[in-house]
């Protein structure tokens, strides 16, 4: 079982990248990868390089810098979308670090436009990819118990939780609450004001990750086969 521990630890969102191209083996790793998840989850995922959808957004002011790549996050529209590109997204981020790259969900500072999808699919969001010019710095958190629920919580939800804190959010929200109620049994909630139902699928993921247990109704034969 892989569980990205150093990368949940390495990852930070990186902005400002170095014009080094991603490697051919690096990219048809991740391509490799974002294939299966595609066909396990009925995803659309898709990764594009030498392509630019960053810059001159807002009168020239980037806020991502020299970045000439990208992973568009979209699938065929459902209830649970947000949530499922949060999870399985969230995965092809991490595999990107363990390929040594640096990435950056973003949901708002990209030129929707210019983004390749398919008709068939509802596009939710893209991340940066690339060498970053940094590793990026870690982001702002709370104690762990700010963000869970619970009574003689087991070790394994502790670490679950831990990770959980160190997941992404968008700007930085962290507004998730995990319940222990008991037995293997976690319930997890959002309450953010952006892209909500991506930050759960994310710190699902993280949370899965960290406590090495599958908790959540999103199968993952990557991670539990
Ligand atoms: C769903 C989502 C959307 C995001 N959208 C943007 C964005 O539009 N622009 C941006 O610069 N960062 C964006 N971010 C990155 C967050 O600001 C970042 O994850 C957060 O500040 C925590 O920092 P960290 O990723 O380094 O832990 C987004 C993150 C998520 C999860």
């Amino acid at each position: 079982m892989q569980d990205f521990h150093d990368e949940i630890r390495l990852r930070h969102s990186v902005r400002n990248y170095l014009d080094d191209p991603i490697t051919k083996e690096q990219a048809e790793k991740l391509e490799r990868f974002i294939a299966s998840i595609n066909q396990d989850y009925g995803l659309d995922f898709s990764l594009h390089l030498n392509e630019d959808i960053f810059s001159r957004w807002i009168l020239g002011y980037g806020f991502i810098k020299n970045c000439h790549n990208y992973l568009c996050f979209a699938g065929p529209d459902s209830p649970d979308l947000d949530e499922k590109v949060g999870y399985y997204g969230e995965l092809v981020i991490l595999k990107a670090q363990q390929l040594g790259l640096n990435t950056c969900w973003v949901g708002g500072t990209y030129r929707k436009g210019d983004v390749k999808e398919s008709a068939s699919s509802k596009l939710v969001c893209v991340a940066a990819l690339g060498k970053g010019k940094t590793q990026g710095s870690p982001s702002k958190s709370k104690p762990i118990e700010a963000y869970y629920q619970g009574e003689n919580v087991p070790e394994w939800f502790l670490q679950g939780m831990e990770s959980v804190s160190l997941a992404p959010s968008a700007v930085n929200q962290k507004k998730w609450l995990f319940k222990y109620l008991g037995e293997d049994k976690v319930e997890a909630r959002s309450s953010g004001k952006h892209f909500n139902d991506v930050d759960l699928g994310i710190a699902k993921l993280h949370f899965e990750l960290g406590a090495h247990k599958k908790v959540f109704a999103f199968p993952c034969n990557v991670l539990y086969d």
